[in-house]
This record gives C-alpha cells, structure tokens and sequence, in this order.
C-alpha cells in the first residue's frame, strides 16, 4: 500500500506532464488500486482554472487509452492547479497555503512529492523559492524532490546545482531520474547478474574479451531541436543513459539489495575509469538519407538547428575500467540518431578457445561466445554457442540460446509507473546519486571541451566509418 500523499508537478502544462507523468500517475494510483489517498496539483505559469488543467490532462488520459467518462471521473476527483504567475515569494506562498487546504480536504497525512519537470534554466528559482517558504521540509509526513535530465551540462554546472539542492533538501530527500533505470530490463541486469551464478564467475577480464554498449535510434531530433542543438549526444545521452548501464555490468555485488549499497558500487566503478583518450572517441552527425524508406534530411538542415552547426548527433567512444576484476577489457559505448534501427543493447563478448581442435577438418576458425543483452524492443537475452553441424564433419556452427521477457511475462511495465511508486515508496536504488553524476560528469567534461571533430553519416547508416577501428571485432549491428 502507497502511502497517502500530494504530488505536486512543477510544469504541468508541458509535454513530459501530458505523455508521461500523468498516463504513469493513472496506472500506478488508480488501475493498480495500490494505493492510499492522494491528489495531484499541478503547478506553472499559466493561468489557469482546477477546470482548465483538468480539460488538458483529459486528453492526455484519453490518448493513454481512457474513455471520455473514466477520464473525466479520475481527473475531477484527484486533479488540481495553482498558477505560481511571476513566481514571486507572494506565488510560492499562495502554493505554500493550496498545499495546506489540499491536505486537509482530501485528509492526507503531510506527504508530498515535488515534481520538477522543467527546463534546467528554471531549477535554481524554483528550488530557491520552495526553499524559502519552508516547502523543503514537511511539518507531518516526508517531502521528496525530483529532478528530471538534463542534471547539469559539464562537471561544474552539476556541481551548482548539487550545492544548490544541498542547501535545502538532504541527499535521501532527492531523486534524480535517468528514465533508463526504470526500464524492467535495465533493473533485471542485476538479478541476471547476482541472482545466477553461472555467469557471474566468467565475468571478468580472464573471460571477458570486451563489453559493447549500443543505444541506436532510428528517429532524428523532432521537435527537440533547440534543446539538442546545445546538447549534443554525448550529454543527451552518454553521460546518463548509456553511462548507468555501464556501471550496472560492471559493479562488484554489493552488500546488500539497498539502494546506497548498491549506489556506492556504482560511485565506484565511475572512479575507477581512466580518463578517456581523445583517440579513443569518434564523434558523427547525420546528414541527408534515407531512413524507413523515408527520406530524411540532414541533421542542419532540421527546423532550429544552426545550418553549421557542429553537434555530434552520434558518439563512439572506448573507455577502461582500471580496477581488478576489469583492466585491459575495452567497453566500447556507441549511441546516435537516424541509425538503420532502434535497438538498446549490451554485448558481452567471451573469450575464444585456447586453441580450435576442429580447425584442420575443415578450416573452421575459433568463434567467441557473445552474450546479448536486448534492452529494448524485443527485450531478452541470447546467447551464441558452437554446435556441429549434423553428417558434415566437424563442421561448426554458431547457433543461440534465446530468451523473451515478453513470451514469460507479457507486456512489460512503463518505466515512469515504475519509478513514481519508488518515489512514492522512498526507494532510492534507481535513482542518480549526486556522486554518480557528478562523477559521470567529471569522466566527460574533458572530452567535451576538447571540440573533437564530427564526421558525417548519411541519415539510415550505422554512423561515420571513422569509428570503424574502435568496433572491430563487435558483434555485428543487425
Ligand atoms: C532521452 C533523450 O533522455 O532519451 C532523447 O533526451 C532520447 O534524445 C531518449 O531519444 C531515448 O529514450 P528511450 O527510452 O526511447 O530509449
């Protein structure tokens, strides 16, 4: 059971709210029927009326599959607004007292959630100002604040707005989100690892020939383009996303199953990674093509993208984990825009066979065994092994031991449903630490500010042929 509790969104009028938030905050509250009692308030500058804010998210919660009526009850029944105008203290204020006459009014017990879906500019008033009227601490119950991605964009911006949030609210108050980590796949990565055995005593640098981390997107930049132009793929998505999977293939067991053993572990392998090698990092941007059969246009040429811009729309870059259990192994981590096809996925390339007993029947060469980690779509495992081909000699074969969360388990939940009730619950394991960004980040600001070149890669290709040489011997794209 949930406890009771208000969830307060910063930006409730904007797109996270409407696609995410909202279809998330219907299945965990209502469908699941897990929870106590609760209301949601939503917060921006808008003015508008609890009747106007509930007219929006009824769209949205039809979009999400609801009928007129279902949507209609649920919104009335729990959904508020409280502009915050020009945001002065007097607005934080007024929010201050809605929250009060809410808590009574639907009899809850002092617990809330700060929701900041926000743009980054908006974070330091809107953190001040909770601040100064006394909304970081609750005088009943637990207040909790969220922060959505971007966390910073170099080493001291994170650093900012750590201290920022330090001044007000203590490190288990704080949960930064990598929607990543709430995907079921991602949080399964340490039960495959922990909770079986077999593969766990492989899973190091005797046995382990390399590790490839590949977020591929078949989707160029939409609408995103202002935000992505000043991003770039190694902030957009290397420095959190592609960067939390690392850390949970490469983490010793920790301790425990809490969320700061588990955390502390991760710190760890983060501080263990050698700076990254300017070689070592192949930067691309996609140009006209064609994708789907569709054709795209080139990535300057998207509506709010500078005509020369030099944003890396892919990243391939090789990294080394300077600890026991995983020096020399490279960890190759390559993510883009307008790749062939959407794929997440981690390869765990075995080492070959001393030698190939079979080879002088027919010229078989030595094959490595590849475990396959399929994130999203189609998330499973698979897993490469040698067999002989029947009659033919010692003829040998790759073939696959494959499993399909799906064919077990059915539909796999969304990761907003999954990281709302963590929130709701006081779990903080599949949240950010502040040490973890900020160790993430100190991995890539030096590369960042370096302004590596970008080579080109027509849109529907697997990024620039520059980053060939450090995927030599990956498991192959498709
Ligand atoms: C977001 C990035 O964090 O993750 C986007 O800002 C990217 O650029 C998205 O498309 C990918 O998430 P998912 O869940 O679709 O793999």
């Amino acid at each position: 059971m949930l406890d009771s509790h208000l969830f307060i969104v910063f930006g409730a009028t904007g797109d996270l709210m409407h696609r995410k938030l909202l279809p998330a905050l219907y299945d965990l509250l209502l469908q699941d029927a897990a929870s106590g009692q609760y209301a949601i308030l939503g917060t921006s500058r808008s003015q508008l009326s609890d009747e106007e804010f509930r007219a929006q998210a009824r769209e949205a919660m039809r979009e999400h599959g609801l009928t007129k009526k279902e949507a209609e009850r649920w919104c009335s029944a729990h959904l508020h607004f409280q502009s915050l105008g020009e945001q002065s203290e007097a607005d934080y204020q007024a929010l201050a007292d809605r929250i009060e006459a809410l808590e009574k009014e639907y009899d809850l017990a002092g617990n809330r959630v700060f929701y900041l879906a926000l743009p980054p500019q908006a974070f330091e008033d809107t953190l001040t100002k909770l601040g100064q009227v006394g909304l970081n601490r609750s005088e009943k119950g637990w207040t909790r604040i969220v922060v959505e991605k971007p966390f910073g964009h170099d080493l001291a911006s994170a650093r900012e707005l750590n201290d920022l949030i330090h001044r007000y609210f203590a490190e288990d108050q704080v949960y930064r989100i990598d929607h990543y980590l709430g995907k079921e796949t991602v949080q399964n990565l340490m039960v495959f690892r922990f909770g079986n055995a077999i593969f766990e005593s492989l899973w190091n640098r005797e046995h382990v020939e390399r590790v490839d981390i590949l977020v591929a997107e078949d989707l160029g930049v939409g609408s995103r383009a202002g935000y992505y132009d000043r991003s770039g793929a190694l902030r957009d998505m290397i420095q959190n996303h592609l960067t939390q999977l690392l850390t949970l293939i490469a983490m010793e067991a920790p301790a425990t199953a809490e969320a700061d053993a588990i955390r502390h572990e991760k710190i760890k392998v983060l501080q263990s990674i050698q700076p990254i090698q300017a070689e070592d990092v192949v930067l691309g941007q996609y140009t006209r093509g064609v994708l789907n059969g569709q054709p795209i246009p080139g990535y300057r040429e998207e509506k709010g993208v500078a005509s020369d811009s030099n944003t890396e729309t892919y990243v391939a870059l090789r990294l080394q984990i300077a600890n026991w259990r995983w020096q020399g192994v490279p960890f190759v981590l390559r993510t883009g825009k307008c790749l062939p096809r959407q794929i997440t996925r981690i390869a765990v390339t075995f080492r070959r066979p001393p030698v190939m007993l079979f080879r002088s029947f027919n010229g078989c060469e030595l094959t490595r065994n590849v475990l396959t980690i399929t994130l999203q779509p189609d998330e499973g495992f698979d897993l490469s092994f040698e067999v002989k081909s029947p009659a033919k000699g010692f003829q040998v074969k790759t073939e696959h031991l494959s499993f399909r969360y799906e064919d077990a388990f059915g539909p796999l939940p969304d990761a907003y449903r999954t990281l709302l009730e963590d929130i709701v619950n006081g779990d903080q394991t599949l949240f950010v630490h502040a040490q973890e960004v900020e160790a993430s980040w100190k991995l890539y600001t030096p590369i960042i500010e370096q302004r590596l070149p970008v080579y080109f890669y027509s849109a529907g290709t697997w990024g620039p042929t520059e980053a060939q040489r450090l995927l030599t011997d990956a498991p192959p794209d498709a």
